[in-house]
């Protein structure tokens, strides 16, 4: 099968498409035909080497965690997938034709989902739900301030902490005010400009997806009974006396992963999709995510 290998740490000349074994399921897996994965912040960050004390990789390795495709075989023990069955899921090795993944962390692409987009959510979209479910835990009425509210993940924790009963504050950069109206938070603030930060209430918790100095600035908006969950693992900053931080890490959940698939399709999770390319141009797909891209890349084997 084609697949896109990851030679070693460095630029996206590490990254090569060509050739290699089509993977077999073992006991408790399937076999997934992928039809389209995406590229995420961290698999540049993963290439890059700056995740390397977080994680080892024996190169050459194949990136991805995103997948939507077919199943095309089970291995023993597997009853909850046929083959034909169409999945999605936060797997790994998904720059690939082909990958083995666990049956329990797949879930069916919900009826009327297109595969090509079903499967640039599984990573982003799980990311902000656990942001907000299993680190900001808000109580109805709670202000919650999520930062980077246009990213993947941003998008995410502001639809999820407004279902759950959340007053959402949007921070983005000025230049994305406009554009951030239409994200459904009950305000906007821009985190770049020091009148609109001064404007802003106490809060009960910070949902962040950026981090820096951008988020140094917040810490003193937070209540003194505050939460501070973060994706992007605990920071320095937090070294200050009587915050609650929450680093949360992405895992697996598909029955979350199906029902927020359901809202992406039915157009009330709204994540952009930028661009999509051929998996052979994962290279340019990932340079290009890496400049900054409004939205997702879908790559498509
Ligand atoms: N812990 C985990 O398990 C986990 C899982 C997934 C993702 N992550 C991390 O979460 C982060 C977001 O991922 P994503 O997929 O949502 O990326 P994304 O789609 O690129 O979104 C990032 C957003 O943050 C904005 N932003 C960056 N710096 C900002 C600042 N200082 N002020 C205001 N807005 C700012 C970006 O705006 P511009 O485009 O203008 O820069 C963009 O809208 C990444 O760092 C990623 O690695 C962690």
């Amino acid at each position: 099968m084609k697949a896109v290998l990851m030679k070693g740490y460095g630029g996206v000349d590490q990254l090569e498409y060509g050739d290699v074994p089509t993977p077999e399921p073992k006991a408790g897996e399937v076999l997934v035909r992928v039809i389209a994965t995406s590229v995420n912040p961290v698999d540049y960050k993963i290439r890059s080497g700056a995740m390397k004390e977080r994680m080892h990789l024996d190169f050459p390795v194949v990136p991805g965690r995103d997948v939507a495709g077919e199943v095309t075989a089970v291995g023993a023990g597997v009853t909850k997938f046929r083959p034909g069955d169409r999945v999605m899921g936060l797997v790994n090795h998904s720059y690939a034709e082909y990958l083995t993944a666990s049956a329990d962390v797949l879930t069916r692409i919900p009826e009327r989902l297109d595969p090509r987009d079903a499967g640039v959510i599984p990573l982003v979209a799980l990311t902000g739900a656990q942001l907000i479910e299993n680190g900001v835990k808000p109580v109805s009425g709670e202000v919650v301030l999520v930062t980077g509210a246009l990213g993947s993940v941003g998008r995410t924790a502001v639809y999820v902490a407004t279902q759950h009963g959340a007053k959402v504050i949007g921070g983005v950069r000025s230049s994305q005010k406009a554009e951030a109206e239409s994200l459904g938070a009950d305000s906007v603030v821009a985190l770049d400009d020091d009148k609109d930060l001064a404007g802003l209430p106490e809060l009960d918790a910070i949902a962040d997806t950026v981090n820096g100095d951008t988020l140094a600035k917040l810490i003193p908006k937070l209540k003194q009974s505050g939460r501070l969950a973060t994706v992007l693992g605990k920071p320095d900053v937090a070294e200050k006396a009587g915050i609650d931080v929450r680093p949360v890490w992405s895992q697996p959940d598909p029955e979350r992963l199906y029902r927020l698939a359901e809202d992406f399709r039915d157009g009330k999770l709204k994540i952009p999709i930028a661009k999509r390319m051929h998996l052979s141009d994962a290279r340019e797909a990932q340079q290009t995510a890496e400049k900054g891209v409004n939205g997702k890349i879908a790559l498509l084997p």
